[in-house]
């Protein structure tokens, strides 16, 4: 097919018609094969070939656009096959370190957490990090009751039937086994029965898979559990949700009572006590790798005391007593076909590569970012050269693109030697390719240097920046609509029809309501939806219409309010008017509200800034009053656990703790619905003074605030 091609830009208009039908087609069949069946007729890097060749030619020919051509369809990937299984305890994600560095800052956080010396006392456990898919089994009274995927790690994919067909598995569990017990660990695919599918595909003629991860996932999603049964799928356990009593005070004796309970546990997992004896270890696994006959992607390091990991507990979504210490990342070699530019919410423009499609560790690459205009220069974050000898990049340029776990791929260096004489210097636009505002890189008032970012100053004008808004908006930890994904938003936004038009968050919440006007435009008329899904959008949005407060104030996307800090400043102010009315009174950048703000642990004064900067422009006041028309944020206090003496109230503490670590008294404190504040004021409810504190236990006493020492405060939150 590829050598029939005419070049897009040497198409007749006759010739682009007749492509973008015989386009469609293809793109629709291909669609159906893949959504349909698990058996893909062409790559994932010729699918997008042909995506690409479709949008190019539109690029050229807009008036040519089908009303059936790929680029316009919105239609969602088929949900609901399966039912969802609200998992008991979420299933969490782990933090990543890539180097020696970061391991010895790990082990050296936990000390510091825990207030001992590192002095080697603690043991980590180190498993290898299986890549498959990680699965939560449920068992009662030691009969296996359902098994479901990660999902959003709250809810996930019921595929019970389909995991009673892993022999590894027990389905029931002995008698000194819980009553109430979910296993959790990895599903995957050995390599070994992988390559013994593919052979056999490749005998029939058949489409061969990409990797053992995507069909072990493939596998598992198959709703004939005799089709999952034929695939050979494999299990190791290593953690747990729910329990009802608990078999072991470790880690490593939790793994062991797996193993007693029948489940195959991994068998190069140790137990260790330095950071030498980990690094060491963890080259060793590093050298087994390719052996082994199961993919793995790093090992993980756990604290193994349970006693300690519950004194460590959680950031918002990992554990601080476990990480994963990931392999090198993968390279691969290719070349940069294009340099565009992406338009972010806050206006960053990000130059992205095209690259002819390459893989990269088992995944096709057609996409990697190139940070900013200084990074194609050749410029570091310092002013300094960077890549071996600090050559720009190019279009014709062959990189190296590097993939490092979940992270979007980049652009590491070029090759000199295969540079073409046509390669042209690439100009950094000086305005935005959207919306042709000017593009600014800012000062930083402290340094003094520029920024490396280049920003659109369009704002509200720019399209890209109010669309990149609403996709945020919708966002799994913002809004988290379902039905509203990437596709659709473009479809809305870019949509001229009043009936369905959505370029500001409230028109959202209006949607419906515009539907039900009888002469416009019904959304399920419109290929992609149909009646269903369009129902389902409907409920997903009006359930929205009640939302948590940080999520509220995560959503406005104010500039540097990401979610721990959206966290913050609902538990510290309440309820959104409280919220609100203070911002305003701290729009001076002095007195009481504004010193309030900046109080609150975690917010520096950029943010404070930025906050307050958003309230003061009247296009956001006037969104967010059309948005509080549609929707109601929950005040805090009814999210918090209520139960605990200090939900709610504010804390100071000041001097030296004697019983806990600073991080882990606060940790304490916020865990029990506290808010902890760096200084004192007429709102704080205690002040909790050590040895040595000063001007805050003055202030303190000179405002009336309650005092009390560290036994007395363990004492209030019952030790
Ligand atoms: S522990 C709260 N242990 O890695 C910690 N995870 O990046 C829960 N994984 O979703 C995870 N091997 O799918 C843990 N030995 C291991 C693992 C492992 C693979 C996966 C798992 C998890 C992901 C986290």
């Amino acid at each position: 097919m590829a050598d029939a091609l005419i070049a897009v830009e040497d198409l007749s208009e006759e010739q682009a018609r007749a492509e973008l039908t015989r386009l469609a087609a293809a793109i629709a069949h291909h669609d159906a094969l893949y959504h349909g069946k698990d058996q893909p007729e062409i790559s994932d890097a010729d699918y997008d070939a042909l995506k690409r060749r479709n949008d190019a030619i539109e690029a050229r020919f807009p008036t040519l656009v089908r009303t059936d051509s790929p680029s316009q369809r919105v239609g969602a990937a088929p949900v609901g096959i399966f039912s969802q299984v609200t998992h008991a305890r979420p299933m969490l994600s782990l933090d990543n370190v890539f180097s020696d560095e970061d391991v010895t800052d790990f082990v050296a956080s936990v000390y510091r957490f825990l207030g001992v010396m590192p002095d080697n006392s603690i043991a980590f456990t180190a498993e290898p990090k299986i890549d498959g898919l990680s699965m939560s089994i449920r068992y009662e009274n030691r009969k296996l009751k359902t098994a479901a995927t990660r999902g959003d790690g709250a809810t996930g994919e019921n595929v019970t039937a389909n995991i009673l067909t892993i022999k590894e598995i027990p389905t029931e569990l002995p008698a000194d086994a819980p009553d109430v017990v979910e296993v959790r660990g990895e599903v995957y695919m050995a390599k070994s029965d992988f390559l013994a599918l593919n052979a056999q595909m490749e005998a029939e003629g058949k489409q061969t898979y990409v990797n053992p991860r995507n069909t072990a996932a493939g596998s598992l999603r198959q709703l004939d559990p005799k089709v999952t049964a034929s695939r050979k799928l494999k299990f190791f356990a290593y953690a747990w949700g729910e329990i009802s009593t608990m078999p072991a005070e470790t880690q490593s004796g939790m793994v062991e009572a797996f193993k007693r309970w029948g489940f195959p546990v991994n068998p190069l997992t140790r137990r260790l006590s330095s950071v030498e004896e980990i690094i060491a270890h963890y080259r060793e696994i590093g050298l087994q790798r390719a052996d082994l006959d199961y993919d793995i992607d790093g090992v993980v390091y756990k604290v193994d005391r349970l006693d300690l990991q519950a004194r460590l507990g959680f950031r918002s979504r990992s554990p601080r007593w476990a990480t994963a210490h990931k392999f090198p990342a993968e390279q691969a070699f290719t070349k940069v076909e294009a340099i565009d530019i992406q338009v972010g919410r806050t206006g960053a423009l990000t130059p992205v590569a095209r690259l002819e499609p390459i893989t990269v560790g088992g995944v096709v690459v057609t996409n990697a970012t190139l940070h900013n205009a200084d990074y194609i220069e050749g410029i570091g974050n310092g002013g300094e050269r960077i890549r071996e000898e600090g050559h720009d990049i190019r279009i014709g340029d062959t990189v190296i693109v590097q993939r490092a776990g979940d992270v979007i791929p980049q652009v590491l260096d070029i090759v000199p030697e295969k540079r073409p004489e046509t390669a042209v210097k690439y100009e950094f636009p000086k305005t935005c390719p959207v919306c042709g505002s000017h593009a600014v890189r800012e000062k930083n008032e402290k340094t003094g240097k520029l920024d490396s970012v280049t920003r659109c100053t369009g704002g509200f004008v720019c399209s890209a920046q109010a669309k990149e808004h609403i996709k945020h908006f919708v966002s799994r930890n913002a809004f988290d609509i379902e039905g509203l994904g990437t596709k659709q938003v473009d479809f809305f936004f870019d949509s001229e029809d009043p009936a369905l038009q959505i370029r500001t968050a409230p028109e959202i919440f209006t949607l419906k309501k515009r539907q039900e006007g009888s002469t416009l435009t019904k959304l399920e008329n419109i290929e992609g939806f149909g009646r269903v899904s369009v129902r389902k959008l409907f409920d997903a949005i009006d359930a929205r219409r009640d939302i948590a407060l940080n999520r509220f104030i995560f959503a406005l996307g104010i500039r540097h309010v990401g979610e721990t800090t959206a966290k913050l400043l609902a538990r510290s102010y309440g309820s959104y008017k409280a919220f609100a009315e203070a911002m305003q009174q701290a729009a001076p950048k002095f007195g009481e509200a504004w010193n309030e703000l900046n109080s609150i642990e975690g917010i520096g004064e950029v943010v404070a800034a930025s906050i307050v900067e958003f309230f003061k422009e009247p296009r956001n006041l006037d969104v967010v009053s059309r948005l509080l028309e549609e929707v109601t944020p929950l005040d805090a206090e009814a999210v918090v656990a209520g139960d605990s003496p200090v939900a709610g109230k504010t804390v100071v503490f000041t001097g030296s703790l004697e019983r806990f670590t600073r991080d882990e008294a606060k940790a304490r404190a916020e865990g029990l619905g506290a808010k902890v504040a760096g200084s004192v004021s007429k709102k704080t409810d205690y002040v909790v003074a050590g040895p040595g504190a000063g001007s805050k236990l003055d202030k303190a006493r000179e405002l009336g605030v309650a005092v009390m020492t560290e036994d007395e405060w363990l004492d209030l939150i019952g030790g």
